[in-house]
């Protein structure tokens, strides 16, 4: 694997660099037919994304009802445990599908997005560095929760949703690049030239 340049590391870029946008420009997403996003292979992919957009909106509306008092500190912790496990689980395996299997499949045909391909499998590092940073800081708040019934639940979960806040701005940008990268090459050749299954 390659080096990633500071400024396209995840969480510095802002979108595809440059030089990975060529195909993205000449098939844009609002050019991205239903034939192609219903395929075989980019239907289930996505599907896979969207289930971690899903898991995200619900742990952020988790955290939003504790910090509305809309919700009992039980059934938060209850919600929270299932849907991080939930999170952590499918990440791990959907990137090692990724890494292993599907990366290879796209840069075995397109030498020239190697760049592009190393740069998602190192988002992929970067994202499960901040969710184990989540984890930890997780763990700490249901501590603190479980030995002091009478804290300031606000303040707590208030401080823990800037840590979540930051894993999830990370990991919607890789989901966004990662399509943005390899569906208009699925568009330009087809889910075929490529051998995807899964
Ligand atoms: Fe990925
Ligand atoms: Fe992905």
């Amino acid at each position: 694997m390659v080096n990633i340049i500071e400024a396209d590391q995840l969480g510095k870029r802002n979108g595809l660099p440059d030089n990975l946008r060529e195909l993205l420009k000449k098939y844009p997403r609002d050019t991205w037919g239903d034939d192609i996003l219903n395929g075989n292979w980019v239907g289930y992919w996505l599907g896979r994304h969207s289930v971690f957009k899903e898991i995200s909106l619900a742990i952020n509306q988790s955290l939003q009802k504790i910090l509305d008092n809309n919700i009992s500190i039980n059934k938060f912790l209850n919600d929270y445990v299932q849907l991080m496990n939930l999170m952590l689980k499918n990440l791990n395996s959907h990137h090692t599908v990724e890494d292993n299997y599907i990366f290879p499949k796209f840069s075995q045909k397109i030498e020239k997005f190697s760049y592009g391909l190393d740069l998602l499998e190192n988002d992929h590092h970067l994202i499960h560095s901040s969710i184990d940073n989540v984890i930890l800081e997780g763990n700490s708040l249901i501590k603190t929760i479980n030995n002091n019934k009478t804290l300031d639940i606000k303040k707590v979960v208030g401080s823990y949703k800037v840590v979540n806040d930051e894993f999830n701005k990370l990991l919607m940008a890789h989901l966004n690049d990662e399509e943005d990268l390899l569906i208009p090459l699925v568009v330009k050749h087809g889910e075929n030239y490529f051998n995807l299954g899964h």
